[in-house]
């Protein structure tokens, strides 16, 4: 198990875990979820990479502010964390959400980023149907709280063989999901549901990019993600079998090997070259 780091970051308590040594790897958790999701990647890539995994603002052990979030604050926090840390560049994960995310990072500070891996994630915009949903599903939390958040989002988090078969996987999403507090689940949604289209920067992403998807993903279908990575430079595109829209807790076997052919290959390449930045 990692151990917990906090601090007092952009007027807020900030939790993150830091474990293993060498490159670092950032992981960003998706909605509405916590860094815990992460823990089968703690356990199978620390033995490699410094790996650092986010509670995000409003999630985990970090503050959940009763007040407006944006995919900027996110931005700020986690760049604070990394001044903490002294961390100048690293390698980022963001799975759906932390996607987003990684989308918002790249516009504001790519100089940060050595690559990138988009996990089960989409460049496009809400569309104004997916907006109302939204609004109604914080209607939802407020009313009735996050366990019937976790009622309306296990069918689109996982497959229906996980759902049926991975009793271990079902039963560890719902906690995660219900130990949010209702304003971390607001706030996501109306961050989420102001992002901009990303659809432009992607051919302007110029570091080496690993886009994943889970074969069943329903939320982030496979097709739209294989086109997603055809518009960025120097993609690498994977599926991972057996796996819905959580694919690094459905799968992480395969998506732990993923992301080490991914830095493993990069890691050979920059031994020759500089690290890449946007100009
Ligand atoms: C997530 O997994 O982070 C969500 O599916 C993202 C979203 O609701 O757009």
């Amino acid at each position: 198990m990692s151990i917990t780091t906090k601090a007092h970051i952009n007027g807020i308590d900030l939790a993150w875990s830091d474990t293993g040594q060498a490159e670092p790897i950032i992981f960003l958790h998706a909605f509405p979820m916590n860094r815990t999701m992460w823990e089968p990647q703690v356990a199978g890539l620390t033995h490699r990479y410094r790996v650092i995994t986010i509670d995000l603002r409003g999630h985990g052990e970090s503050d959940a502010p009763l007040w407006r979030y944006t995919l900027g604050h996110f931005v700020e926090d986690i760049i604070g964390i990394l001044d903490h840390l002294a961390i100048a560049q690293a390698t980022f994960v963001g799975l759906s959400m932390g996607g987003y995310i990684l989308f918002a990072l790249y516009r504001m500070d790519p100089a940060r980023v050595r690559s990138l891996v988009l996990a089960d994630t989409r460049a496009t915009a809400d569309t104004s149907e997916t907006r109302a949903t939204r609004f109604s599903m914080a209607q939802v939390a407020y009313r009735r709280g996050a366990s019937a958040i976790a009622d309306l989002m296990l069918p689109t988090l996982l497959s229906p063989h996980s759902l049926a078969h991975r009793t271990d996987v079902r039963d560890r999403v719902r906690a995660i999901i219900t130990g949010n507090q209702v304003s971390g689940i607001a706030g996501d949604l109306m961050a989420m549901e102001e992002r901009p289209d990303s659809t432009p920067l992607l051919s302007r992403i110029n570091v080496p990019t690993l886009v994943i998807v889970g074969e069943d993903d329903r939320a982030s279908p496979p097709a739209e993600m294989e086109r997603m990575a055809g518009h960025i430079p120097a993609s690498t595109f994977v599926r991972i079998p057996h796996a819905g829209h959580l694919s690094n807790m459905e799968n992480p076997e395969a998506f732990n090997a993923a992301i080490c052919s991914f830095c493993g290959r990069h890691e050979e390449r920059s031994e020759h070259e500089p690290p890449v930045q946007e100009g």
